[in-house]
């Protein structure tokens, strides 16, 4: 069991400034990181997994012990593949905690011995959120301060304008 490493999992649809602060952080703290993203192939998100991975890719291109994988399954299942039991998520707010807290307890239950491990996010990317930068970009807003410059130029191709 490999306590040195640690799985950040989500969805990454797309990928946000939120996310790279707890991955560069957890980068600093841990040998390797996994940047997961997990997915359900029944379900389509905004941005295709393959398009989602190519911009996580780009952002984390700069960390040498990060590497981006991608899941369609369940976490507790990519864990055991990976033999990594950290499993690390980000916290916004408070609110969050009842969820995040559940599902940590269900993936703990899933594959004992997994630890989830908390990060809080800075302050001021409290208001960050991929479903945020959608609506957002559905609308023709400015991204700057939500996703790094060339994540930006991606959606703003892919929402035409
Ligand atoms: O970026 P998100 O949407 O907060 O990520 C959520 C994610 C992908 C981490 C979560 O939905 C997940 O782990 N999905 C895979 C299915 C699973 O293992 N669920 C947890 C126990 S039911």
């Amino acid at each position: 069991m490999k306590r040195t490493e640690c799985i950040f999992p989500g969805s990454f649809d797309p990928v946000t400034l939120g996310h790279l602060d707890i991955i560069c952080r957890a980068a600093g703290m841990f040998e390797r990181v996994y940047a997961a993203i997990l997915h359900n192939p029944e379900k389509n998100g905004c941005f295709p997994v393959p398009e989602r991975e190519e911009m996580l890719k780009a952002c984390c291109a700069g960390m040498r012990n990060v590497e981006v994988v991608t899941f369609p399954g369940m976490l507790w299942e990519l864990a055991q593949r990976l033999n990594v039991h950290v499993i690390l998520r980000g916290f916004r707010s408070g609110g969050e905690a009842e969820d995040e807290i559940a599902m940590a307890r269900l993936n703990a239950k899933l594959l004992p011995g997994t630890e989830t491990v908390f990060l809080p996010c800075e302050a001021e990317l409290s208001c960050v959120s991929s479903s945020a930068v959608r609506q957002i970009a559905s609308f023709h807003g400015n991204l700057h301060g939500l996703v790094p410059g060339i994540i930006e130029q991606k959606i703003r191709e892919k929402f035409g304008y």
